[in-house]
């Protein structure tokens, strides 16, 4: 047999469907509500200081786990924002996206062979993660309509095999933003266990209906085995810039960083200074930014969803991110891959499949996602679109 092939590892998962979807939205000119990435401008200040690194000649590599000053605005603005105090030298890893400063951190703390929880439905990427890492997912389910989990049943998933357990709040797909009590549990079987949490709140900001994030790393004594991920591109719609981060004790930053080194040496080196520029701007105007950023995010989620519920689709409200999670059951078709492909087709307007979110397919074959990261003129033209699409159950 030839071995010019794809590895193992790379054969046991699949393209991202997410990515995928993207592509054949353009394809079809569909309006793309699948990826979450917004279609309107990046603030003007932090572009103009992306420029201004630039033209100052901040083009080679910064040093591999940040520049300084990155790395201190993180740290500052987290102790400001959270009571948590983080040591920049030691604790704090700039990456490419929080996607790299997830993949470092499983490669970085996790060993083959180790259980590694993850709650289901999930942000597609845990899987090829844990797989790459050599580590055994354990689903825990999220029951909707609360996406609230059985305490019995996560605490059954821990085990002496359990390394570290995954937590995405605000979650997307479900737009669940969890809650203190549940924070608690989590961080009392973590500690019964000893294990790491690895916390991705790259929506941290992006939260309604007076809704509060609270970081694991927050609650006593999980400071020690939380290796909290976040990054630019939600909060400053950039995407693009692929810039994240870790914040963790240093004992696990020296894992991270070695990864993160040998991946990608390092992030963009002028964007790192213009992601430090916009996290010092809006800690310094009294968090007005962020309010604002919510506000902005709270006005279109309320749009779509009146839209979406019009339509037939029954939609699970999301308290954060920037996800709508329907139930497609009106529609009368077999699985959500087929509808989606409807909807990009025929309708004009493309979600992700549930299913994608799902160890088994089965499991999301009823729901498809849509975001709500759009210009008005791009939330309307999927409203007339979707006006075509008729309920048939
Ligand atoms: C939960 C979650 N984590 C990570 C990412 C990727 O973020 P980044 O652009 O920082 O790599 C996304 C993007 O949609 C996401 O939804």
């Amino acid at each position: 047999m030839s071995k010019v092939t794809p590895s193992l590892k790379a054969a046991q998962f699949t393209e991202s469907v997410i990515r995928e979807m993207t592509r054949l939205a353009r394809k079809h000119q569909a309006v793309n509500l699948s990826q979450g990435f917004p279609d309107f401008p990046a603030p003007a200040e932090i572009k103009a200081a992306a420029n201004q690194a630039i033209e100052h000649d901040i083009n080679q590599y910064a040093i591999t786990w940040g520049s300084p000053r990155l790395r201190e605005a993180i740290a500052v603005d987290f102790t400001r924002r959270y009571g948590v105090p983080v040591d920049p030298e030691t604790q704090v890893t700039v990456c490419c996206g929080s996607t790299e400063a997830m993949i470092s951190t499983m490669l970085g703390v996790v060993d083959p062979g180790d259980e590694v929880i993850v709650f289901e439905p999930f942000y597609e990427n845990y899987g090829p993660d844990a797989i790459l890492s050599g580590a055994t997912p354990r689903f825990v389910p999220l029951r909707e309509p609360s996406w609230s989990f059985d305490p019995d049943e996560l605490a059954a998933a821990f085990s002496d095999r359990t390394r570290a357990i995954i937590i995405n709040t605000p979650n997307n797909p479900t737009g669940k933003v969890f809650t203190r009590d549940e924070l608690q549990q989590i961080a009392k079987l973590c500690q019964q266990w000893d294990v790491i949490a690895i916390t991705d709140e790259i929506y941290e900001h992006i939260l309604y209906d007076g809704t509060s994030h609270i970081p694991l790393a927050t609650l006593d004594g999980m400071a020690e085995r939380t290796v909290t991920i976040n990054s630019v591109s939600k909060t400053f719609s950039v995407t693009g810039w692929r810039v994240g981060w870790t914040i963790s004790p240093a004992s696990l930053a020296a894992g991270i960083r070695k990864v993160h080194d040998f991946l990608t040496v390092g992030a963009p080196a002028p964007l790192q200074e213009a992601a430090a520029f916009a996290l010092k701007q809006s800690g310094s105007d009294g968090d007005d930014y962020y309010r604002n950023l919510a506000a902005h995010y709270a006005a279109r989620r309320d749009r779509l969803l009146a839209v979406l519920e019009r339509t037939g689709f029954r939609c699970y409200r999301p308290s954060g991110a920037y996800y709508i999670m329907t139930d497609i059951s009106a529609f009368g078709f077999d699985n959500d891959v087929e509808f989606t492909r409807y909807m990009v087709q025929e309708i004009g307007v493309a979600g992700v499949p549930g299913s994608s979110f799902y160890r088994e397919p089965s499991g999301g074959r009823t729901k498809l996602r849509f975001c709500f990261c759009k210009r008005d003129e791009t939330l309307a033209e999927a409203e007339r679109r979707l006006a075509k699409l008729q309920v048939r159950a």
